[in-house]
């Protein structure tokens, strides 16, 4: 049985790949915030973890604890948030919460998840998700923060690449628009709810990037918008 990690997992995201990846008969390892439950009732092949993600030392215990008995075949690296504000809203406690938020959770995650990996014979699959402010400056410039932490992720993506090219360790990055969340909805309560993306294909998409049928697929920014 494959092991899956998924951070964020009790996010609207999460709920979705926690489900599309147990009906697909993964072993998941559910990351949630500490004192948090995952919210949603799951089958036996689903561990919860609470582990505050942007603390580095307590992201690599949980990593060093789960490799020690196992391997990890692959991560959703999914912890993340928002922020509006131009560059006039954006000072560097707003910089420091959207980095903390967005790069740091994923980047502890990656580095202990990219070094057991590498000791994996059959390397591994790590999935990143993104966001259109850090792809389009016309988009991005009134999220800025949130845009420039997002950004860092493509980035780091393309170098993990590089390095684990030669190991089977390949990052993919998911770029979803407007995901259709009850969060979204109410703030955005006349927008038209079907031209968002439904968790459920976002977590489809991740589950077809970690199956043997892709395993030839190499660096791919994978962008999921529909009509928004
Ligand atoms: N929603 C959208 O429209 C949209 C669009 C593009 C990209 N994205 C990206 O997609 C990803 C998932 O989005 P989502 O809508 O599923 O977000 P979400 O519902 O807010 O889920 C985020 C999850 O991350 C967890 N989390 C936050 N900080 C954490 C920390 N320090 N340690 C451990 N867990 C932490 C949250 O747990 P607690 O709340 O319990 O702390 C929550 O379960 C994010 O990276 C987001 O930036 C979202």
């Amino acid at each position: 049985m494959k092991t899956v990690l998924i951070t964020g997992a009790s996010g609207n995201l999460g709920k979705a790949a926690v489900e599309k990846f147990t009906s697909e008969g993964y072993h998941i390892i559910a990351t949630v915030s500490p004192g948090k439950a995952l919210g949603f009732d799951v089958g036996n092949n689903v561990t919860t973890a609470a582990v505050d993600m942007s603390n580095e030392k307590d992201v690599e215990s949980l990593i060093n604890t789960i490799s020690a008995t196992q391997s990890i075949d692959a991560a959703l690296l999914l912890v993340g948030g928002y922020a509006s504000g131009s560059i006039k809203d954006t000072d560097e406690k707003a910089l420091e919460k959207m980095f903390s938020l967005n790069f740091h959770t994923t980047y502890f995650a990656a580095r202990a998840i990219f070094a057991q990996m590498t000791r994996q014979k059959q390397g591994g699959r790590i999935i990143f998700v993104g966001a259109r402010p850090a792809l389009s400056a016309q988009v991005g410039k009134s999220s800025l923060a949130y845009g420039l932490s997002k950004s860092l992720i493509f980035k780091l993506a393309e170098y993990l690449n590089a390095e684990g090219a030669d190991q089977n360790i390949v990052s993919h990055v998911i770029v979803p628009s407007i995901i259709d969340t009850p969060q979204n909805r109410a703030a955005m309560p006349k927008a038209n709810f079907s031209d968002w993306v439904k968790p459920e294909e976002i977590a489809n998409a991740m589950v077809t990037l970690c199956s043997e049928g892709s395993s030839s697929f190499r660096e791919t920014i994978l962008k999921i918008y529909n009509r928004s």
